[in-house]
């Protein structure tokens, strides 16, 4: 096992292998990096050479990508090619939440990881390092290595857990100055070799200090640890905010005074419509499903109560809509700003949006959406997967669900979008939201004119001085 690197192959073109991988091209022109996946329309995109239509939306990444592609990073579909030529091969492949069987609902679903790992065992040609990018569940390295060793048994794995934290929207940053960058290896020499072949990446632009390396088993826990607390802190704000508007509490105040203590922080404690994202659902979801295996029930309670609470936000949100629409949202317009499940960002997985449309077209209202990066395609698929998932619909074609589809309008600019609403919610907190011509929007609309503000995000004073019925997230 090397302890040095010149190749490096990521499997996964995703929201997580590509800006990953471009970053450690940028920062290691030294090193040849090769992503690779089986899906060709993102492979060509990341191809493309109008950087606008590069699969992904982070600001900062198309000029990380305009400096490395080309030198020392390739995008290709080449996925055994890829495999021989990596000295080190990150599985930076999607880990989505089971649909069917043992596990439905909770486990990640594991069949992409190990189908790599095979792949990997079967065209491999000399020893490897194979790093674990995507966010896996306690000991999946274990079955990894049993794999690649039953599958190959004349070279040498290394497994490493090389869990990633970058969050969204921030992509470029968080990699570029990373809190700290996590390496969880085998405590044999061959392990030690990978982790320092590892580090040896990252320090070329990572203060050493802050390149943490543990055993294998608690860097995959970390990972999912962290998620959870995250979204606990969400989940725990938010649920205060459901207690402010019974009370006449401000929660932002609430949130910004218990900030100042040192101890807890003022980051990431900003009520909203409710947490949406790939990963903290399906994490949390997933280390409750660990604790039940594990025969832990009251933990597993614990932690699952955070996704209950974040149901309940996102029902509440549309809940108050309807009851302040006079119980009836039937055949009234409602503008969404906003789709993607946090601002800079085009990605709508598991956005509350999503969530909050539905129950709103379950009482017929007629929706208007108008997100700066989401297109439309992308919105009529979230909601035709949702309503298939819920059973509302059997299938994607069907007349059910054309007939809800069909109360759905995709905006590519605001103010047609909210001309004669009866009612706008801000869905996500794009900055662009703020600076719009206000009044004008009172003056097309039906009145009473509601904002229901699920990011606390716009001038609440100065709206309801223009006329406006405004309510925001806990604000009593
Ligand atoms: P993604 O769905 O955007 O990308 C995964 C890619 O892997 C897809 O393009 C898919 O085509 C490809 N793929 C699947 N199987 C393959 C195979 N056998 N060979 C080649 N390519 C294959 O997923 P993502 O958001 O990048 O997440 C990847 C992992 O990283 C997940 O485990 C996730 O939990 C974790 N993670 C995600 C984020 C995030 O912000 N999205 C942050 C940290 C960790
Ligand atoms: C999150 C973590 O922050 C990353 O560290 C992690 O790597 C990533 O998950 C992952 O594993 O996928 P991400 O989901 O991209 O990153 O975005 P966040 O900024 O964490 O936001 C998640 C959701 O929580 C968003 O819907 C956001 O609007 C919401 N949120 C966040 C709040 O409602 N309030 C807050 O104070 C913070």
């Amino acid at each position: 096992i090397p302890n040095q690197v010149k190749t490096i192959t990521c499997i996964g073109a995703g929201y997580v292998g590509g800006p990953t991988m471009a970053v450690i091209a940028k920062n290691c022109p030294h090193i040849r990096v090769n992503v690779v996946d089986i899906n060709p329309e993102r492979i060509a995109a990341w191809n493309d050479t109008d950087l606008e239509k590069l699969p992904i939306y982070e600001p900062g990444l198309k000029e990380v990508v305009a400096e490395a592609r080309g030198r020392n990073l390739f995008f290709s579909t080449d996925v055994d090619q890829g495999i021989r030529d990596g000295q080190m091969i990150f599985i930076s492949v999607n880990t989505p939440t089971k649909t069917y069987g043992t596990g439905k609902g909770m486990a990640a679903d594991l069949k992409y990881v190990e189908l790599c790992a095979r792949q990997i065992a079967k065209v491999a040609q000399e020893d490897k390092i194979v790093v674990e990018k995507s966010t896996l569940p306690v000991r999946t390295a274990e079955s990894i290595k049993r794999i690649l060793q039953a599958e190959d048994t004349e070279h040498n794995f290394a497994i490493l857990s090389n869990p990633e934290f970058l969050a969204e929207g921030t992509a470029i940053d968080d990699l570029q100055h990373a809190d700290r960058m996590l390496i969880g290896g085998e405590e044999d020499e061959n392990g030690q070799r990978a982790i320092e072949a590892l580090v040896n990446v990252y320090a070329n632009w990572i203060p050493r200090e802050r390149l943490i390396t543990t055993r294998v088993w608690s860097s995959e826990l970390s990972k999912l640890t962290a998620n959870a607390v995250l979204a606990q802190r969400v989940s725990s704000i938010n649920a205060i905010s459901a207690l402010c508007e019974r009370t006449g509490a401000d929660v932002d105040e609430v949130a910004h005074a218990i900030g100042m203590d040192s101890r807890i922080g003022p980051k990431f404690l900003k009520a909203s419509v409710g947490f949406g994202g790939s990963c903290f659902q399906k994490d949390i979801l997933n280390l409750v499903y660990l604790c039940r295996h594990f025969n832990l029930p009251e933990v597993a309670d614990y932690w699952e109560q955070v996704v209950k609470l974040n149901d309940y936000q996102k029902h509440r949100f549309a809940k108050n809509i309807v009851d302040s629409l006079f119980n009836t949202v039937s055949g009234k317009k409602i503008t969404f700003l906003g789709w993607a499940f946090k601002k800079d960002t085009n990605d709508t997985r598991e956005s509350a949006a999503i969530y909050v449309a539905k129950e709103l077209l379950d009482d017929h209202a007629e929706i208007h959406v108008y997100d700066p990066k989401v297109t439309k395609e992308q919105i009529f698929k979230d909601l035709e997967y949702l309503l298939t998932q819920k059973g509302d619909c059997h299938s994607e074609g069907s007349e059910a669900m054309r007939n809800l589809l069909q109360r759905v309008t995709v905006h590519t600019s605001p103010y047609p979008a909210m001309d004669e609403a009866h009612a706008i919610a801000v869905l996500t907190e794009w900055d662009e939201f703020k600076t719009y011509d206000w009044k004008e929007i009172y003056n097309n609309m039906h009145k009473p004119a509601f904002i229901f503000d699920g990011r606390n995000i716009l001038n609440a004073k100065e709206l309801a001085e223009i006329g406006f019925s405004y309510k925001g997230i806990g604000k009593g």
